[in-house]
């Protein structure tokens, strides 16, 4: 079978290996480095990865050669764990916590989270959709092709479903494969305060609309001290998976409540965040095999000390990814390179481990393995190609944008930092 396109001449690809479920301890350190390499395309998917002159016998008159000499190329990233359709912004925040005032703190005076809940409310769809569209354009450019994306910021059903609808229509209109998560469970609205299992029901109550209208794979909530506990966390995840939806829980960002035995017993694919999580219960998630999805732009961002533990993690053989958080209070960036390189730069990552986490791994947390996060024939190619000789530059030279093109389904998206129109 001859080839549409190759890409060849690349200094390195990195090329993660598949083994049917997600990398874990050890394994995360190993991956094919391939040197002088070529990518092959057909139908827009891929073809064949190798080394040297093996493309010839791949091509014809009609195969485009695209000459990446001097690059690198990686699979196209997945951003695992993102709040990206909302109203509003939050910068006003920024002076307060720069005075000291904590992330919880903001959000107990009616700020945070529940502030925009309002903005969201306010908010219409247009708006939404092109606010969303600017975020989705600046993770593209950074070389993310797949984003797993939450609501959340809905005082109602009917701003639930909106944020759902945008993220269905993105999915539609735009490049980037986005994978829906249905998180009404985020913030005990205020009116609730006093009474915050009946919130609860009102979240399960969403669940047959949401499921009914396909507008959500996954479903998540916000287990925190001040938000929902470990109870409440487990009925609304217990509920969401008879209605057919995967599970994620945000557990221990700030405070350790229980999260991570509630993971472990309704068989949530990831949990997410695991800043402040003890020996013991990184040995329940990795018995249970729940992916860690790690955020330590977010441990950034509110300025504090507690990266999550993902050495130890892999020591005890649990699966992690890193992703962004995108969201406006407590991770407001929309760039996964400098995540990538906060995992090696506070949490002692590999470059191959950074790699492997933002690729396959992620790729098993948003469930698309089947269809992304490695170069295995007949997977999309989606390809990030980054400015850099090998893949260890792209995490040493940090806070700048390396990427250099982004393919997807084999189509060039992105040239030289901008979208291709
Ligand atoms: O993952 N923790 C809950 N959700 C987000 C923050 C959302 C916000 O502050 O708007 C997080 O950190
Ligand atoms: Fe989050």
């Amino acid at each position: 079978m001859k080839a549409d396109k190759i890409l060849i001449n690349l200094e390195q690809v990195f090329s993660p290996k598949d083994i049917g479920r997600p990398l874990r301890g050890e394994e995360m350190n190993e991956a094919d480095i391939l040197e002088n390499a070529y990518i092959a395309i057909k139908d827009g998917k891929i073809l064949e990865v190798g080394e040297g002159k093996g493309y010839e016998n791949l091509k014809d008159d009609n195969t485009e050669i695209v000459d990446l000499t001097g690059k690198v190329a990686t699979p196209g990233l997945i951003d695992a764990h993102t709040h990206l359709v909302y109203g509003g912004s939050r910068e006003n925040e920024f002076a307060m916590k720069l005075n000291g005032m904590e992330y919880l703190e903001i959000l107990e005076a009616g700020g945070g989270i529940l502030s925009t809940l309002k903005a969201t409310d306010a908010a219409s769809f247009d708006e939404l959709y092109d606010k969303t569209r600017d975020l989705l354009e600046h993770m593209l450019v950074h070389g993310v092709t797949a984003v797993e994306a939450k609501s959340g910021y809905g005082i109602t059903l009917e701003t639930e479903l909106k944020e759902l609808e945008v993220l269905e229509k993105l999915n539609k209109d735009f490049p980037t494969e986005l994978i829906r998560t249905f998180m009404a469970a985020h913030v005990i609205h205020e009116k609730y305060k006093d009474n915050s299992d009946e919130y609860v029901n009102i979240v399960i109550d969403m669940m047959p609309e949401v499921a009914k209208r396909n507008l959500a794979e996954f479903c998540d909530v916000f287990c925190e001290k001040g938000v929902f506990t470990a109870e409440q966390s487990e009925r609304i995840l217990e509920a969401a998976k008879e209605h057919g939806f995967k599970l994620r829980i945000h557990s221990d960002e700030i405070e350790n409540i229980g999260g991570v035995d509630v993971a472990a017993k309704v068989g949530a694919v990831s949990a997410e965040h695991l800043m402040v999580v003890d020996e013991g219960e990184i040995e329940t998630l990795a018995k249970a095999n729940v992916i860690g999805n790690l955020l330590p732009g977010t441990t950034f961002s509110l300025m504090l000390d507690t990266y999550a533990p993902a050495r130890k993690m892999l020591d005890k053989g649990m699966a992690i990814t890193l992703c962004t958080d995108s969201n406006p209070g407590s991770c407001p960036t929309a760039n996964l390179q400098f995540i990538m390189q906060l995992g090696c730069l506070e949490m002692k990552l590999t470059p191959i481990e950074v790699f492997n986490a933002v690729t396959i791994n992620a790729a098993y947390s948003v469930d698309r393995a089947k269809t992304m996060g490695s170069f295995d024939k007949g997977k999309r190619a989606n390809i990030t190609i980054f400015d850099a000789h090998n893949i260890d530059y792209t995490l040493y030279f940090f806070g700048t944008n390396l990427c250099k093109q982004v393919y997807v389904d084999g189509e060039l998206v992105v040239e030289d930092r901008k979208l291709v129109k």
